[in-house]
């Protein structure tokens, strides 16, 4: 396996035996509009994964409940055979309906298949790191995710995933699955604005465990904030980039994954990412998310 010298932003993290760049690209915003069907423009969003991977990124967030199988065949079109300093993480625990929302699919069967529709569309015989997804669309819920988790052990096992990680999870839940095997990553939502896993963050950092964000500018309409534009506006830069620098000064062991639908944005943001934020930047910024740390 060969690694890559890189000058993005966060330089490097090693995530289980895998070299990754701490600034990564999450993929889901490459659908249609709900996070279904296909893009408006095919060549546009081939252009966006090129374009990351042209920038050095090494580290490509997807699932193939994306469209869905949307985003994954976009990944095998833009970028198979892939070079082997890429890894691609997926997530299993979720499907699709007709009308386009998440229910769970957590049962054995479910996640073996889950697996294979990865392991099919991005066209690999073993998928780099699996997220179990946990929870609903209103967020993590407190229950069991041993069945799941020791399903997707039993897949590792086959040779199908090297690594595991968990993601829309509970303290409790990132416990349990520690006590059943290994896992390099928990992918939870946490963005300026949303800020309930800051004691996790350093518990996982302390473990050697990343902790990738998801919505880290804050989904599909990036965090405003008083605090955030005066910061961006005195360091004469934009909202997005502060947002992403804070992440990355925020915890070693965090990875970034902002989703974009554009090259324009997606070197707006490699650029921007670098800024080193003072004390009075982040005293600013620490304001916004007070009210998602209850006792802080
Ligand atoms: N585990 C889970 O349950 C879960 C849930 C959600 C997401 N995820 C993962 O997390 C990744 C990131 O989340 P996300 O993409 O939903 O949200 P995000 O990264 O917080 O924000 C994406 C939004 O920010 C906009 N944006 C990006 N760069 C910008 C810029 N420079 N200027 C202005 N707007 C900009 C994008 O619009 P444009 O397209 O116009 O740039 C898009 O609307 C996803 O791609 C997915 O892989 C995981």
């Amino acid at each position: 396996m060969t690694t890559r010298q890189t000058s993005l932003p966060g330089d490097t993290w090693q995530l289980g035996d895998l070299t990754i760049t701490r600034f990564g690209y999450g993929a889901m915003q490459l659908t249609g509009p709900g996070v279904v069907g296909p893009p408006a423009d095919h060549d546009a969003a081939l252009a966006v994964l090129r374009a990351a991977v042209d920038a050095g990124i090494t580290h490509i967030d997807t699932a193939d409940v994306y469209g869905p199988r949307v985003v994954n065949d976009l990944i095998r079109e833009a970028l198979h055979p892939y070079p082997d300093w890429v890894h691609i993480a997926t997530k299993v625990g979720a499907t699709r309906d007709a009308d386009g929302n998440w229910p769970t699919a957590r049962e054995p069967d479910d996640i073996r298949r889950a697996v294979h529709d990865n392991l099919d569309a991005l066209g690999v015989d073993a998928l780099d790191v699996v997220n179990l997804r946990m929870g609903d669309a209103t967020g993590p819920q407190d229950e069991s995710l041993a069945r799941p988790f020791e399903t997707l052990l039993g897949l590792q096992q086959e040779g199908l995933i090297r690594h595991l990680g968990v993601s829309n999870v509970t303290v409790g839940q990132v416990a349990e699955a520690r006590r059943l095997g290994p896992i390099v990553c928990v992918q939870n939502m946490y963005n300026l604005a949303s800020r309930h896993d800051d004691d996790l963050i350093d518990e996982l950092a302390d473990a050697g465990i990343a902790y990738v964000p998801f919505f880290p500018l804050g989904g599909f309409t990036p965090v405003q904030a008083e605090e955030l534009s005066a910061v961006a506006s005195a360091r004469g830069t934009t909202p997005v980039a502060v947002s992403l620098a804070w992440l990355l000064q925020r915890s070693p062991n965090i990875l970034v994954i902002p989703g974009t639908s554009s090259v324009d944005h997606l070197r707006e943001n490699i650029d921007g990412a670098g800024l080193v934020l003072d004390d009075a930047d982040l005293a600013a910024l620490d304001r916004i998310g007070r009210i998602g740390r209850p006792g802080r």
